[in-house]
């Protein structure tokens, strides 16, 4: 038996079935993925916005490779000295204020309902507004500020204290305000709602939410979890609309495919997670914290943000000729390379189909195809990857699958 058969079995009786797989992945360089019966794929789904700039990046595993033999884990009971040179340059390159670090987008989400309940605990404010069709994470906080009622079914009762509103709806989250008695303390929401089906605020929406807070006293939260980390073109999604929050959140491509999250509160805010409110073990490792360092790096000097958008372009003008083609392809929406391609129908049949062709894409929302490759994707890579998504369209337009 070898590794990959002995590991497929152990897969079948020692790991939890949360998921539904397919196949077994087992190496990555780049825009392609590789599989354990050594089929190659082009990856359009980068770990679902994770590995935004490829897999195995040199600079990246040098740096966590450096550090792992240097120091990888100390207690936050101790500084290390990475951490803070990280909080800067996030710092420097969002919303000035204060990070803390943990683990995951989910940990970020629940850093920021905690900040946002702890600053309005004095104001007898304690609701979080969320969106319809959003997502923040699976911990229960986050469950219950999750805008979709599949995610929370069977872990009934939800968190008190969450409501939701129509995204891009500033009449219904007002009327919300006004119904809770001046009990809220912050609105929660994704620049571009990712799980949801790739769809982004409007701009006019997005001023008249950053005025109203203001007037209302109450604090505005953007979960950059997907959005973040260059996906649209910008380091994060809210820098497209001339707006600042009060607080942003961040994991997933932070340390592109290392473990980290974390959230930034504004300095205008003040102290309010002092010592002992909060805490991770993990949170800020100097390991994790070198291969964020290294992430920032090559966004500093590799043109990434430059690459996304121009790719972005390129990708959408093709994708939109598919919709021309293709009658189910019924929209064509998103931000960089941020892109959902809503299908009429049969959008898991495409992304199992694509996979066979070579194409990992993955879904989002009911319908949507989840266009997410590498942000410095060459564009022979993306053509050929657009053009496998063609080969299979023509395949269930002919009803051949
Ligand atoms: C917008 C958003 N927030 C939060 C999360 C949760 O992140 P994690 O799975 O790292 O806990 C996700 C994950 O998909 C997400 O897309």
């Amino acid at each position: 038996m070898n590794r990959y058969t002995e590991s497929l079995e152990a897969q079948k009786n020692f790991v939890m079935p949360t998921y539904s797989q397919s196949i077994m992945l087992v190496e990555g360089k780049g825009s392609f993925v590789w599989d354990s019966n050594g089929k190659k794929y082009i990856d359009f789904t980068c770990g679902i916005s994770v590995c935004n700039l490829g897999h195995s990046h040199k600079a990246i595993s040098k740096a966590i490779s450096k550090q792992s033999k240097k120091l990888v884990h100390v207690s936050n009971l101790y500084m290390n000295d990475i951490q803070p040179l990280l909080a800067k340059k996030l710092v420097e390159n969002s919303l000035d204020g204060t990070v803390f670090f943990c683990n995951s987008g989910a940990e970020a989400n629940e850093g920021m309902i905690k900040f946002a309940r702890k600053w309005g605990n004095s104001k007898g404010k304690y609701i979080v507004i969320s969106m319809e069709n959003s997502f923040h994470g699976r911990t229960l906080a986050t469950l219950s500020a999750t805008g979709r009622d599949k995610y929370r079914k069977g872990f009934e009762p939800r968190v008190d204290g969450f409501i939701q509103v129509p995204f891009n709806d500033m009449e219904s989250l007002a009327q919300a305000v006004e119904n809770s008695g001046n009990k809220v303390a912050a609105i929660i929401l994704e620049p571009v709602q990712g799980e949801g089906g790739i769809i982004p605020a409007e701009i006019e929406y997005m001023k008249k939410l950053r005025t109203y807070c203001d007037e209302k006293e109450i604090l505005l939260m953007f979960d950059e979890v997907q959005s973040g980390m260059g996906r649209t073109g910008k380091l994060f999604a809210y820098q497209n609309y001339d707006i600042e929050p009060d607080l942003i959140s961040m994991a997933k491509a932070l340390g592109n495919g290392y473990p980290i999250g974390a959230f930034i509160a504004s300095r205008k805010l003040g102290e309010i997670l002092t010592s002992g409110t909060h805490a991770s073990t993990f949170g800020g490792t100097p390991l994790a914290c070198s291969a964020a360092m290294a992430t920032l790096e090559i966004f500093k000097h590799d043109k990434v943000l430059e690459n996304c958008l121009k790719m972005g372009e390129y990708a959408k003008k093709q994708l939109n000729k598919l919709k021309v083609r293709f009658p189910i392809v019924k929209d064509v929406r998103g931000v960089g390379l941020m892109i959902g391609v809503e299908l009429a129908e049969k959008a898991q049949d495409v992304c199992k189909l694509s996979q066979k062709e070579g194409l990992l894409i993955i879904t989002a929302g009911e319908n949507t195809l989840r266009f997410y490759p590498p942000l410095n994707i060459s564009k022979s890579v993306l053509r050929k990857g657009i053009s496998i998504l063609n080969q299979v369209l023509i395949k269930i337009q002919n009803n051949s699958i």
